[in-house]
């Protein structure tokens, strides 16, 4: 029997998805993205970016999503990852991280993905320690006070040196 999360479509958003991600973004964050700054994330560089789709009789439905941005000195930052909280638990996270570095991997430009996790945050942290991130760094007010913050680094190893990322 195939399972809905086996039928999910990971993809590039599009501008139609960002009031989708608005919503998850909202229910997963204290202090979510303003509109604005999604659909200007998008418009700059939307080509590292992933949605996880569930395939719909009428619509798709957006489940989850990850932004991820180019930075300097060959490191692309994972700014943001979320699964719409109904959706919890059945691999989308891990699925949309695979697709963000599988993304970063093809375009040959990234040596490694940087992102930072709330040190509280077991199911983030365990998600990105299980695929392969590593501790960096340490800053107790990184986001300012009471905003303690690991930034986690993955290097990027060559296509064919390994299997598929996380794997
Ligand atoms: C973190 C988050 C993206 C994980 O998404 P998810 O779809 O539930 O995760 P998955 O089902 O793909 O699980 C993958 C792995 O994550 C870890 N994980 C997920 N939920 C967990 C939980 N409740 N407790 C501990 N580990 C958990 C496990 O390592 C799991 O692997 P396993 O099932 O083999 O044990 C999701 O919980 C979320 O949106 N949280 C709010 C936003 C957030 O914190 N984002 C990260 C910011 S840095």
């Amino acid at each position: 029997m195939t399972t809905i999360a086996e039928t999910v479509r990971y993809r590039a958003p599009t501008r139609a998805d960002l009031p989708d991600i608005q919503v998850i973004d909202g229910a997963a964050f204290r202090d979510r993205y303003p509109f604005f700054v999604l659909r200007q994330l998008l418009e700059a560089d939307s080509s590292r970016c992933v949605v996880a789709v569930e395939p719909g009789d009428d619509e798709d439905k957006l489940v989850g999503y990850a932004l991820t941005i180019m930075g300097d000195s060959g490191r692309a930052w994972l700014i943001s990852l979320a699964v719409s909280p109904d959706r919890r638990g059945c691999g989308y996270g891990r699925g949309l991280l695979r697709h963000s570095v599988w993304v970063c991997q093809q375009k040959g430009d990234v040596d490694e993905v940087w992102l930072t996790v709330d040190p509280k945050n077991v199911s983030a942290y365990k998600l990105f320690e299980d695929f392969g991130f590593v501790l960096r760094e340490h800053d107790e007010r990184y986001f300012g006070d009471n905003e303690p913050r690991d930034v986690l680094v993955y290097k990027l190893h060559r296509i064919g040196e390994k299997g598929y990322p996380g794997t």
